[in-house]
């Protein structure tokens, strides 16, 4: 399929918006900036238990050892404009699948899936809370979301803002 000229705008779905959406955000905008992708990203929780504030130190620290900054994000609630204002929409769990699925507008826009889909062989995998864990568990997470930015990227440089996964 050909590149699409719509703008690739993605959106990353956890429960709290502290631990791993912001690192798959940070994931890929640097995925994408090194790639030389031009797309909009951006992460939420289901919840809305720490709106306004910024990731866990943890998830931070993780992802400034692997070269990111995410220490600007702020915690967001998934809200009814983002089903229109994204053209992707990734869950980091089935559970939060299935919170977002609960909310998805019939009009919605967005393509909706779990984020481990886009890595060949994981399909319907979760990204593990790592909230309750250690730095091991974070840096596991960072390592998955890494992976699957490295995968949406290759894939949008193909198909655009139309790829599915
Ligand atoms: P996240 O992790 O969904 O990866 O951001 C969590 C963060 C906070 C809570 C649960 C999960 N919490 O219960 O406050």
């Amino acid at each position: 399929m050909e590149e699409q000229n719509n703008k690739i705008s993605v959106l990353f779905v956890c429960l709290g918006n502290i631990c791993r959406s912001p690192m798959a955000e940070g994931a890929l905008v640097k995925a994408a900036t090194d790639a030389g992708i031009d797309l909009h990203v951006e992460s939420a929780g289901t919840a809305g238990y720490h709106i306004g504030e910024p990731p866990d130190p943890r998830a931070i620290a993780t992802a400034r050892a692997n070269g990111v900054d995410i220490s600007a994000a702020r915690g967001q609630q998934l809200a009814p404009q983002h089903f229109h204002e994204f053209t992707h929409i990734f869950a980091l769990d089935s559970a939060n699948l299935a919170g977002i699925k609960a909310h998805t507008p019939r009009n919605a826009a967005a393509h909706i899936t779990m984020l481990l889909d886009a890595i060949d062989g994981r399909k319907g995998e979760a990204v593990p809370d790592p909230y309750y864990g250690d730095e091991s568990d974070f840096e596991a997470c960072w390592n998955m979301v890494s992976e699957a930015a490295d995968a949406l990227v290759l894939r949008f440089k193909t198909d655009g803002a139309n790829a599915k996964f």
